[in-house]
């Protein structure tokens, strides 16, 4: 009869540990009582960057990336994008289950009263310098804040709690959108109670002399794309937010650990790099060219390839298709070609058959944005207001679960033994 368990034989004493499995994963700290000498700390795994590490449980978000499979609290990605809107995707992935109407209407309701932030943070927004980061703005002032409801601070409180993740999804579309029009050089745009979630972000940064055309199928379509970024389990902003988080923080602080760590061009700006490389092909004419100087190892085909995925990354297939829906509003983009064309070569071509290597999130998301009018170092604050769900989500299940301590990570350490202080005189 096979038993749930790992029989590990340490070849330096040659005793043998018998140690559960449980859930696909054993227990890091059971390793702790494999030891040469009493005196010995005992066994650790060491996992840079946690690649092999599971750091919580979690019922939020589901991932199969050989099977191209997301689903948020068991709904597909694609019956999400299609069907939902994104404060439904927002209460799913808080709430834990689909709201019905009444929970709904009351969830819209709540967010849309607490768009407004304190006119204090219009002043401290206008201290950043003309030419400041979004994202740089964005995360000063969700940190910023804090300041300005210390009564976040009681995490105990489940109904304290709520009104923080309120506050957090209905304030950080304005944020986002006053670092939008800083950077412009234009007055800040209020919050209009009289439009939905999408149209109010949208009129806050586009809207000028108090006016601006809506236009429905690009606001879905922006829309569809913060549903598509809403989580995506235990990735490095995530965990930032539940690292930070650990320490009991308030949320503002938490989330704002988590914007930075989007910041990185390795998290979010990858639909930036897209673009850079599109503009850098510049005619399909050369992509064969660009294709063979990836292949001989100079760069990579960015938008292509995953961590997860190792098959066509499901926000992907439906980003091409939200594509055609922008681009038949404003008119067919060159990049769009170039990237059609490159992503059909590279489908095709064995080095990237082999690799497994398929188009991921960014590849599509970068030229949709710029289409829509949003300059490049904005993309990532559009996926900080789609991944905000997402991180309050991942944040309350943290601060839930009876096995979260504070994250403390251990070191293999290799400096200097104990050596005496050397005086000045004798360095
Ligand atoms: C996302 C990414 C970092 C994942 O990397 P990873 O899973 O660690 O894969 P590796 O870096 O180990 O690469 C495995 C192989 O595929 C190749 N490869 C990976 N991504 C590639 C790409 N985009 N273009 C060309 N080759 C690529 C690597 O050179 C390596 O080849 P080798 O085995 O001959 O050395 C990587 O695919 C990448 O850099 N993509 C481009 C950037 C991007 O789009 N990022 C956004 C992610 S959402």
């Amino acid at each position: 009869m096979p038993k749930d368990t790992l029989t590990i034989t340490d070849n330096r004493t040659g005793k043998a540990y018998e140690l559960p499995i449980e859930d696909g994963t054993i227990k890091a700290m059971d390793l702790r009582q494999i030891k040469v000498a009493d005196d010995d700390f005992g066994l650790m795994a060491y996992d840079p960057a946690f690649l092999n590490t599971a750091a919580c449980r979690s019922a939020i978000t589901f991932i199969d990336g050989d099977k191209g499979i997301l689903r948020y609290r068991g709904y597909p990605i694609e019956q999400l994008a299609e069907q939902a809107s994104f404060l439904e995707v927002a209460y799913l992935l808080c709430e834990g289950e689909l709201p019905n109407k009444a929970q709904l209407d009351k969830w819209e309701d709540q967010v849309r009263y607490h768009t407004y932030v304190h006119t204090n943070v219009i002043k401290f927004l206008e201290g950043f310098r003309y030419d400041a980061h979004p994202m740089g703005m964005l995360l000063g002032a969700v940190g910023a804040l804090s300041t300005f409801y210390p009564d976040a601070k009681d995490l105990e409180d489940p109904t304290c709690r709520y009104l923080q993740r309120i506050r957090l999804v209905a304030k950080v579309p304005t944020l986002a959108a006053f670092a939008f029009r800083h950077s412009r050089g234009l007055p800040y745009e209020f919050p209009r109670n009289d439009l939905g979630y999408i149209a109010n972000f949208v009129n806050m940064t586009f809207s000028i002399g108090g006016k601006h055309q809506p236009n429905p199928v690009l606001q879905r379509a922006l829309e569809i794309l913060l549903i598509l970024h809403a989580d995506h389990e235990q990735n490095c902003s995530t965990s930032a937010v539940r690292a930070v988080g650990s320490s009991q923080v308030d949320p503002f602080s938490a989330v704002s650990a988590g914007i930075a760590a989007l910041y990185g061009p390795l998290h979010g700006g990858a639909n930036e790099a897209v673009l850079r490389m599109l503009a850098e092909i510049g005619d399909k004419k050369n992509i064969p060219s660009f294709i063979e100087q990836v292949k001989q190892g100079h760069g990579r085909l960015m938008g292509f390839g995953h961590r997860v995925y190792k098959s066509y990354d499901p926000r992907a297939k439906l980003i091409k298709k939200v594509a055609y829906d922008v681009f038949q509003q404003t008119g067919l983009n060159p990049k769009l070609e170039i990237a059609l064309e490159l992503e059909k070569i590279a489908l095709e071509d064995e080095y990237f058959i082999k690799r497994k290597l398929y188009p991921n999130v960014d590849f599509y998301s970068g030229i949709i944005y710029q289409a829509m009018g949003y300059p490049t170092d904005y993309f990532t604050v559009l996926f900080a207001l789609g991944r905000l769900p997402g991180w309050i989500a991942q944040w309350e299940e943290m601060l839930r679960d009876k096995d979260t301590k504070i994250a403390r990570p251990r070191q293999i350490y290799t400096g200097y033994d104990e050596r005496p202080f050397v005086p000045m005189a004798k360095r």
